[in-house]
């Protein structure tokens, strides 16, 4: 949901008026008699026709677009990698968009950053369902029947859903491990409690991100990991490149080295995955091994996911209303960077390459 209650009464102070489609927050928790002094759309849908910026989660469909008055501001995540009809249709329609996950990294953008809030949720989230999922428990126990082993845990990737995850580990008592290719991260992951695994493999990129790694560095990644990987009760993974499909970090003869019985969770299987054996919304078993795919992580819980996302939305769109009246300042690097399509043109450099060539 893109606008909780308390994010629809900050618009509504600033001067703007929220128009909703009624029963938009039911799903997240948050019912219609929640919101106050907002105005209700007589029609599922209206709201595209009748409003000047649309507010929005997922990417619109294109016959949502189509319904849009040339001019309209739409502001949510955009995937353009993946939907470049929609993105094509934004700029045909005249449509000014911002992407969400644009919005650049930048130590005043941290309150914008849906990426991050989202990402932690997933991270959070994955760990439960790893949990869920073993037939052990995370902590150690000392009990009249003897004393329990902590399940150990691997993390790959410790960006901002892995540092979660590695977090909600520890808080349950596992014993956890991390890896990640930028050495940076290194300090962050023992800061939370856990060891950081060193494969030698060291790959930063532009901006703070990951590259992609060389032949070389794979097999080397290759050879340390795998024997961490055989020795956990639990794997989630979280490793991603900007504009490219996700590392396959665990092979299948990695998987076939893990106890029966233990469960990787593969936050980045929409994106492709990290584990050769993912299938995307799918729990896999393969020789006792549990493979689980999970999708939109941050919809289980659409509570807390829709108060960061609508915060991060506030947070963005607030500077650009002046007495209730839109004004987008272009030499703002937020706004300039973040806009996908604007006045019949695409904006980001590489979606407008991708599909102008
Ligand atoms: P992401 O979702 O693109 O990737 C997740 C993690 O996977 C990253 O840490 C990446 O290094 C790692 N990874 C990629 N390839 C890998 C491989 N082959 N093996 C193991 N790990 C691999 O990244 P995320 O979480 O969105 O953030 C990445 C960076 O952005 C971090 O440096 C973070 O500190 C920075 N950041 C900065 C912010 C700001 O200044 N406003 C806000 C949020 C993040």
């Amino acid at each position: 949901m893109s606008v909780v209650p308390e994010v629809a009464e900050k618009f509504g102070q600033s001067g703007a008026r929220v128009l909703l489609e009624r029963g938009a927050g039911t799903r997240a928790q948050f019912p219609d008699s929640a919101y106050k002094n907002v105005v209700w759309a007589d029609s599922p849908g209206a709201v595209l026709e009748q409003s000047d910026v649309v507010l929005t989660v997922q990417p619109l469909a294109l016959e949502q677009i189509q319904r849009l008055r040339s001019g309209t501001v739409v502001i949510g995540f955009m995937q353009p990698h993946a939907r470049q009809a929609e993105v094509k249709a934004l700029q045909e329609r005249g449509i000014t968009s911002f992407a969400m996950e644009l919005v650049p990294r930048i130590s005043r953008a941290q309150s914008m950053d849906a990426l991050s809030s989202q990402a932690a949720i997933a991270g959070y989230k994955a760990v439960l369902i790893a949990a869920n999922h073993l037939q052990k428990f995370m902590p150690m126990l000392t009990t009249a029947a003897g004393t329990i082993r902590p399940s150990q845990v691997l993390i790959i990737g410790a960006g901002v859903a892995g540092l979660q995850a590695i977090a909600t580990a520890r808080r349950l008592g596992a014993v956890v491990e991390a890896y990640d290719v930028r050495g940076a991260t290194k300090e962050q992951v023992k800061s939370l409690g856990a060891k950081f695994v060193d494969t030698g493999v060291s790959a930063e990129g532009a901006g703070g991100y990951a590259r992609e790694l060389t032949e070389e560095e794979k097999r080397k990644q290759q050879e340390v990991l795998d024997s961490r990987i055989a020795a956990a009760d639990a794997v989630v993974t979280t490793a991603s490149v900007p504009g490219r499909a996700a590392p396959k970090i665990i092979l299948r003869a990695a998987v076939e080295r893990m106890r029966p019985g233990s469960v990787v969770v593969d936050i980045a299987a929409e994106q492709g995955g990290n584990c050769e054996l993912t299938r995307v919304g799918e729990t896999v078993e393969h020789q006792g091994v549990k493979i689980i795919g999970p999708v939109n992580l941050p919809g289980e819980l659409a509570y807390n996911a829709s108060e960061m996302y609508a915060r991060n939305l506030l947070n963005f769109l607030k500077p650009a209303i002046d007495k209730g009246e839109l004004a987008i300042d272009w030499t703002d690097e937020v706004f300039a960077q973040s806009c996908l399509t604007h006045a019949g043109q695409i904006k980001h450099a590489p979606t407008r390459k991708a599909l102008e060539g």
